[in-house]
């Protein structure tokens, strides 16, 4: 039994949700995946408290935050030094930590912030390693919602006290992302734990055990197709590990950013949406196109990515550039995506036993539109062939 389906266009994506079984779940923060905007992508290194106050304006005037965009989250390249006691101080970008987040919290949005468990960050600032207590308690003391705490130095205090010995160097991976979630628990303020070690010895196995909200499964992402998409199609088979509380983390979105078509940054946004993934925006939304707002604000694809379940959805076929993913939603509802990955427009059927659906038709919503699908074989006609084209 198939639907068929008509992809036009090169690079494309469909989303469609139909009918299948449901359960629910729930844990206290990141109950489904967390929503914000990251200084990284864009700023790098140059970000500064008025770019972070700027971008909480423009989240509220867009409709993003409106839309679930509401984690504004500082990366790299805020700290300062530590005081006499060890507390750590924010750099001259970055002048009073504290009221940078009161006005976050003004306008309706949350506030996160980086870190490393090395002695330095990547971009050699200083990290958390021996002062775990005292910088989540200043995170506390500041508002801090979030916090993105990535390896960076760390690796090499593994390598040092553990010199070619990969199963102890992990444990003493492990320890470091566990010491920062106890202290954490310690200040008694919720705050999203986002774990960035590039996905090594397999962290969706032990990330929840040491309070992980989400986890970065692989190396950084960057604004090109060929990247993101090698990311995006490599997450098959991790759908297991997430749930609510714990997802999976394939890195921040690129849309809007560097040079990729619309119809990549559309088969982005669906990728991730229909992985549950964190939908961090990167971009500069000083210069966001009509374009780059309407795919970050799709509100039927950011309820797949948002839906109550929580469940990631996975590979169900690929021959060459063509894939099917299918993620299953709340209500018995499964949203499928359909990608061709490839340049050239082709026809795709999809078979309902692949998609683990049953009868002779389904309801489908494809964007506003909703229709019936019947079965292409046994002789009955599709009742529509649904065409879409990026
Ligand atoms: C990388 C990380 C990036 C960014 C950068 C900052 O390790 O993957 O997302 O946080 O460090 O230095």
């Amino acid at each position: 039994m198939r639907i068929l389906v008509r992809i036009v266009g090169a690079v494309c994506a469909a989303l469609l949700s139909v009918c299948g079984p449901s359960t629910a779940a729930a844990q206290k923060v990141a109950l489904t995946p967390p929503m914000g905007w990251n200084s990284w992508n864009f700023f790098n290194g140059k970000v500064t408290d008025k770019d972070i106050r700027d971008t909480a304006d423009l989240l509220v005037s867009t409709g993003m935050r409106d839309a679930g965009y509401v984690f504004v989250n500082i990366d790299d390249t805020w700290e300062g030094e530590r005081d006499a006691q060890g507390r750590i101080t924010s750099n001259s970008k970055f002048p009073d930590m504290k009221a940078l987040s009161e006005y976050i919290h003004s306008k309706g949005l949350k506030l996160g912030i980086y870190s490393s468990p090395g002695a330095t960050t990547c971009a050699r600032y200083p990290g958390s390693l021996g002062h775990e207590d005292q910088d989540a308690q200043t995170y506390a003391d500041w508002g801090i919602d979030y916090l993105k705490y990535d390896l960076c130095s760390y690796g090499g205090v593994m390598r040092q006290q553990a010199p070619n010995d990969p199963a102890a160097q992990a444990k003493l991976m492990i320890a470091a992302y566990e010491k920062m979630h106890q202290a954490l628990l310690k200040t008694g303020r919720p705050i999203v734990y986002s774990l960035c070690q590039y996905g090594f010895n397999e962290v969706w196995k032990w990330g929840p055990s040491v309070g992980a909200n989400l986890w970065r499964t692989t190396g950084d992402i960057q604004a090109n197709f060929d990247r993101m998409m090698l990311i995006g199609r490599a997450q098959a088979g991790l759908a297991k590990y997430a749930g609510p509380g714990h997802w999976n983390d394939p890195d921040m979105l690129e849309v809007g950013n560097g040079k990729m078509t619309h119809n990549q940054n559309a088969a982005h946004m669906s990728l991730w949406a229909i992985l549950a993934a964190p939908l961090i925006a990167g971009n500069n939304l000083n210069q966001m196109t009509p374009d780059t707002t309407a795919i970050l604000t799709n509100k039927d694809v950011i309820a797949i990515d948002q839906d109550s379940l929580g469940r990631q959805g996975d590979r169900v076929y690929s021959e060459g550039p063509m894939e099917i993913w299918t993620k299953p939603l709340s209500g018995g509802r499964t949203a499928i995506g359909i990608f061709n990955f490839g340049e050239t427009a082709t026809e795709i059927g999809l078979h309902f036993k692949d998609l683990g659906l049953k009868g002779k038709s389904q309801p489908v919503t494809s964007g506003r539109q909703r229709i019936w699908v019947r079965s292409a074989t046994d002789g009955i006609p599709p009742s529509r062939t649904a065409q879409w084209c990026c």
